[in-house]
């Protein structure tokens, strides 16, 4: 890069999870080392990288899609790279470059360290794929290039074991393999350093995290340790591997946020059972009472697939009735997709898109139900906020979220993003909680305890 008189300009686009974000952030750490900047807009890039998602045949689509854009953007500016990167590049591989001439190159989720010398290449005219998994990369030394804000990814482990018969993930992003305790609190201290007040510590299934004898509640109980007024979320989390130990760590500190995203799939152990889920309608019940008990008022969230192949509508009812027992605060649905080389693919897909598309309806509007019912139970109580910003929906209301992982929409005031501020709730929908600063005594002792730490640091 030392011998370019300009800084070649790359533009990224991230698709699917959290987890892709934070690569994007990688990708972008990389690639600044080696002398690149950043195009916020498309029409200013030389190279064009899209952070691709596999986990659903319409995740795939989508990408179809923004490469038909690209084929016509890419008549005009012919030296232009476009680049597959992520799970999409992992799943397809050769298949990309053979059948969309616009791509120079294709780079699974292991291989981010060729990239620099990969759009070298293919700024010379070349072509290159990079698609080996390993079993060690972890990126633990480079340092991902992050946007200022509030809050910030970071990724504590990679790949999956669990084999889902569902999920393509541990076919896309390989092996289980855990980022050292000590370089994720260094991360995490540099990250409060630059003035972010949350940090979201992500893996496909954290609650697998090892470092050697300690496990995810001492990762949790560490980054919680580096300042008291930074705020700590982690998904997701497999209810199998929920241990005692982790949920206690989240009771008993006060920055851990209480909030958790549990994915249940199914309300059927039949279907359980066939998507190789490990863990019984019952166990998950009771781990959920488990949660709440030691943490009162805890957010919970799942994932849900209708129309797992043969879900008859009697597992479906099962679902529905289990959604009503737990009593969710939100659930992600999805219509299950077939995905190749997983175990489900060979299962026939039998639940016709018609009746996917039924049950996942029924789901969802069971679910903003439950919602709003639990949203209405915090009307008349003040909630503590960290403030995130002007709110997308209008310019005269900020928003933030409360440890519980609910957003607050309150009126513009003289209050910084970043700062806890205290709102008392006075009305809700299925999704949103809105009110107003508490007046007179805008802090109650949290936000003061919260905002002091946070002036000190
Ligand atoms: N079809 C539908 N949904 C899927 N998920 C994962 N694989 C599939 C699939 N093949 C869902 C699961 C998972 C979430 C991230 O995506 O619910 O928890
Ligand atoms: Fe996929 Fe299951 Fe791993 Fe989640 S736990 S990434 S659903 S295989």
């Amino acid at each position: 890069m030392s011998l370019l008189t300009e800084p070649r300009r790359v533009h990224i686009e991230t698709y699917g999870c959290q987890m892709n974000l934070a690569d994007s952030e990688l990708v972008g750490g990389i690639l600044h080392r080696e002398g690149y900047v950043l195009a916020k807009d498309i029409r200013e890039a030389d190279v064009v990288l899209l952070n691709t998602c596999a986990i659903r045949d319409n995740a795939e689509q989508r990408i179809y899609g923004r490469l038909g854009y690209l084929s016509t953007f890419k008549r005009q500016k012919p030296d232009l790279v476009v680049g597959i990167l992520g799970c999409m590049a992992e799943r397809l591989r050769a298949r990309f470059i053979e059948k969309e001439e616009l791509v120079d190159i294709v780079v699974g989720p292991d291989e981010y360290r060729k990239l620099p010398s990969l759009i070298s290449m293919a700024l010379e005219g070349g072509k290159g794929i990079a698609v080996q998994l390993s079993r060690i990369e972890n990126y633990d030394d480079i340092v991902p290039l992050r946007m200022e804000g509030v809050s910030a990814w970071v990724s504590v482990m990679r790949g999956c074991d669990k084999f889902c018969t569902f999920c393509v993930v541990p076919f896309t992003r390989g092996r289980e393999r855990s980022r050292m305790l000590l370089n994720v609190v260094r991360d995490v201290a540099s990250l409060m350093g630059r003035g972010f007040k949350e940090v979201t510590l992500l893996g496909q299934n954290v609650n697998s995290y090892r470092d050697g004898d300690r496990d995810f509640a001492d990762l949790l109980r560490s980054v919680a340790a580096v300042e008291r007024s930074l705020r700590v979320r982690f998904m997701t989390s497999h209810p199998q591997d929920m241990s005692d130990r982790l949920i206690e760590a989240i009771a008993s500190t006060s920055n851990l946020c209480k909030y958790i995203h549990l994915p249940i799939q199914s309300g059927s152990d039949r279907i359980l059972n066939l998507m190789n889920r490990t863990y019984s309608v019952e166990h998950y019940i009771h781990l959920a009472e488990k949660i709440r008990q030691a943490m009162p008022g805890v957010g919970l969230s799942t994932d849900i697939i209708s129309g797992f192949p043969t879900e008859t509508e009697e597992d479906h009812r099962m679902t529905v009735s289990l959604l009503k027992e737990i009593q969710f605060d939100g659930a992600y649905t999805f219509k299950y997709s077939p995905r190749e080389h997983t175990k489900a693919w060979e299962m026939h897909d039998d639940v016709s898109e018609d009746i996917k598309g039924q049950r996942v309806n029924e789901i969802t509007r069971l679910q903003h139900e439950i919602s709003l019912v639990r949203n209405r139970a915090l009307i008349e109580t003040v909630e503590t906020v960290l403030v995130e910003g002007v709110s997308r929906k209008s310019l005269e209301a900020f928003t933030g979220r409360t440890d519980t992982n609910k957003t607050v929409v309150f009126p513009k005031t003289d209050v910084q993003t970043g700062e806890y501020v205290d709102v008392l709730i006075d009305r809700v929908n299925s999704a949103t909680l809105f009110g107003e600063l508490v007046v007179g005594k805008r802090s109650t002792a949290l936000t003061d305890i919260l905002n002091t730490q946070e002036a000190a640091a």
